[in-house]
């Protein structure tokens, strides 16, 4: 299976600390999977996901693209960015861990459950991450 055999995506370009359009991604792909008619338990599930991998990129990361990607029996969400990198995944991935300055802490992000939240809520949940950059796959299966 290559990255491409899709039978459709949606891409939105995310913009590292934007948070006037933060969120805009997430909530057009829910908005479009109401659309094709997709079952309201996995939207809800799609949701949850590519809104904390959307924040992620713009709070964490220098920015990048979230992928939503239609395929016969599951979803797949992408979420890849120009770094700076996670260097430790298993301590990010851990329930209350995270780096968010107080600022964004103010906005009311930090609390370290976002990329726990997305591997919970995902069938499928593989992340690769160097300098260049983090690529995270979440597959819900439909
Ligand atoms: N795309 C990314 N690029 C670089 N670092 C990231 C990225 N996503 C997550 N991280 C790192 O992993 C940590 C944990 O992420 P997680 O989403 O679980 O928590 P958070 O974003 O800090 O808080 P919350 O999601 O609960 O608002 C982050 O604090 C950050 O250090
Ligand atoms: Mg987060």
């Amino acid at each position: 299976m290559k990255d491409t055999d899709y039978l459709k995506r949606y891409t939105y370009k995310i913009i590292a600390n934007d948070f006037n359009l933060a969120g805009k991604g997430s909530s057009d792909i829910k908005t479009n999977l109401k659309m094709l008619g997709i079952d309201p338990k996995v939207i809800r599930r799609i949701a949850i996901i590519s809104y904390e991998a959307e924040i992620n990129m713009v709070i964490h990361s220098y920015g990048g693209d979230l992928h939503c990607d239609i395929y016969k029996d599951r979803i797949v969400i992408i979420s890849e960015d120009t770094g700076p990198g996670i260097p430790n995944i298993e301590l990010a991935l851990t329930e209350g861990y995270s780096t968010a300055s107080s600022k964004v802490r103010e906005l009311g992000f930090g609390a370290g459950m976002g990329l726990p939240n997305m591997r919970r809520w995902s069938d499928e949940f593989e992340i690769m991450s160097q300098k260049e950059g983090t690529k995270i796959y979440m597959t819900v299966l439909i």
